[in-house]
């Protein structure tokens, strides 16, 4: 064990400091929060627009179909994402209306090789999850893989076992092994380290694919804590994991920022240890995403998928050239459904640059980045259209070219560092479209 002061010294973020140097300088980091900052707050304005129907698939066009379930037991106060506390007969009704969703976009000729049923807690009423899942398999035959999104104490529950067959990859939010980390965290209520620790173990029997979640950035998460938190994850060896920095945004300023957030100049030195340990036993798949080195898998589903369409309230599709955001009223999204509508309430539709600058944004968070995927799909040629983008990641050394494959561009371990928080910061602000669309909620709503 090191002694206090080391410790302190790595919480103050003085300490193996040119190691973080190294991945990437603070003013750097300020610098890609500030671009982000810039784009996002010019770009990511949405329109009221009340939408009758999606609009029709096109021909040879890949689709994923998201899920959106709103409803957990109890609530975390960190958490961003879209939820409610869980009261069955809102639930019930809600899953009936998703089903209705999904036969309507069956209806329109869509048809998907992949659904990622995210939340929320997606498990809180199995055998409605079930039915969903069954209709989804019936209705998409070319369905090939359905992950969900759930927490862990869910896995002691015997009822998973109805999803054994179903459900090819379960995601599991696990956060940190550490009991002071989850108890600070209130994650304690899914049970201790060690209980959360034997969860997994056994989910790794039940599902194909088990990833875990993991997060660092939280305050006391000292190094060793963290280091601790990758070295037991390495023992329990699922299939992926993905390790989130914890990102406050406007919904949780209040709650989260100087209570259980570390400041984010450690957030450098705390990625180079996930990436030193992590990469002993896993390949990268995407800035935070890790899967087994013999194995691949389901990857993050906004890289892999160009367009993909979201049924439920909260949830966001990206078709063709536009973004769609579902109603966050519960109430509005029963009364859209029965008048035979689709739950979407604002648009925001992207000339053709900044789709390519966000696409580039994907490729580097993906760590993946070649000229062929913007010649083939985009019928551009990358190097010039975003000449200035170009020039300014290879600048700051995020991008290099391979030396032997002209097509391919070497994104670097910085050029990872800085995809991680451009997309924090590009989930930050779709937190806060989530902040702005949930404030007017009244109880009824809900
Ligand atoms: C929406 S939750 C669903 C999983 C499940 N409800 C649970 O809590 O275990 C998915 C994951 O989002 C991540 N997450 C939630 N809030 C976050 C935040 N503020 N910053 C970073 N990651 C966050 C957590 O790692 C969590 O496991
Ligand atoms: S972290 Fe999971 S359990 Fe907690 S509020 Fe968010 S979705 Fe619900």
């Amino acid at each position: 064990m090191r002694s206090t002061e080391t410790i302190k010294a790595a919480y103050k973020g003085t300490e193996k400091h040119e190691r973080s140097e190294a991945m990437a300088p603070e003013w750097m980091l300020h610098a890609t929060d500030m671009v982000m900052q810039y784009y996002l707050d010019r770009e990511l304005v949405l329109d009221h627009c009340v939408l009758r129907k999606f609009p029709k698939p096109q021909d040879n066009h890949r689709y994923m179909l998201y899920a959106h379930v709103p409803f957990c037991r109890t609530l975390c106060s960190y958490c961003t994402f879209h939820r409610f506390l869980f009261k069955e007969y809102k639930a019930r009704e809600y899953f009936i209306n998703l089903r209705k969703e999904m036969t309507e976009v069956h209806d329109l000729g869509y048809d998907f090789t992949s659904m990622y049923i995210g939340g929320g807690t997606t498990t809180v009423l199995m055998d409605e999850l079930v039915k969903t899942i069954e209709l989804a398999r019936k209705l998409f035959p070319s369905m090939k893989e359905v992950s969900c999104e759930t927490d862990p104490q869910a896995m002691g529950d015997p009822s998973i076992k109805l999803l054994k067959g179903l459900v090819d990859r379960m995601s599991i939010g696990v956060q940190s092994f550490n009991d002071d980390i989850l108890r600070m965290t209130e994650r304690d209520k899914f049970g201790t380290a060690e209980q959360v620790f034997e969860y997994i173990a056994k989910a790794k029997e039940d599902f194909p694919i088990c990833n875990v979640d993991m997060m660092f950035g939280f305050r006391g998460q000292t190094d060793e804590i963290l280091q601790h938190d990758m070295d037991t994850v390495l023992k329990l060896l699922p299939r992926q994991i993905t390790t989130y920095p914890l990102m406050v945004t406007s919904q949780t300023r209040r709650s989260v920022k100087d209570k259980i957030a570390a400041p984010t100049s450690i957030l450098a030195r705390q990625y180079r240890i996930i990436l030193d340990t992590l990469s002993k036993e896993y390949t990268q798949l995407s800035s935070w995403a890790f899967g087994q080195a013999t194995n691949e898998g389901f990857d993050e589903y906004v890289i892999d998928n160009d367009e993909y369409l979201g049924i439920g309230s909260g949830a966001f599709s990206f078709l063709g050239d536009s973004l769609y955001v579902n109603t966050f009223s519960l109430r509005r999204y029963s009364e859209r459904l029965r008048e035979g509508h689709c739950g979407v309430e604002r648009k925001r539709t992207f000339t053709k640059p900044n789709i390519l600058r966000y696409r580039l944004l994907l490729s580097l968070f993906a760590g993946r980045l070649t000229r062929k995927y913007f010649r083939q799909v985009h019928h551009v040629s990358l190097d010039r259209v975003l000449f200035k983008e170009m020039a300014a990641l290879k600048l700051i050394g995020a991008i290099k070219e391979n030396p032997d494959d002209k097509d391919q561009l070497i994104v670097t371990d910085r050029g990872k560092l800085i995809g991680l928080f451009m997309m924090k910061d590009f989930y930050s602000a779709m937190d806060n479209i989530r902040a702005e669309l949930r404030k007017p909620l009244k109880e009824s709503d809900m």
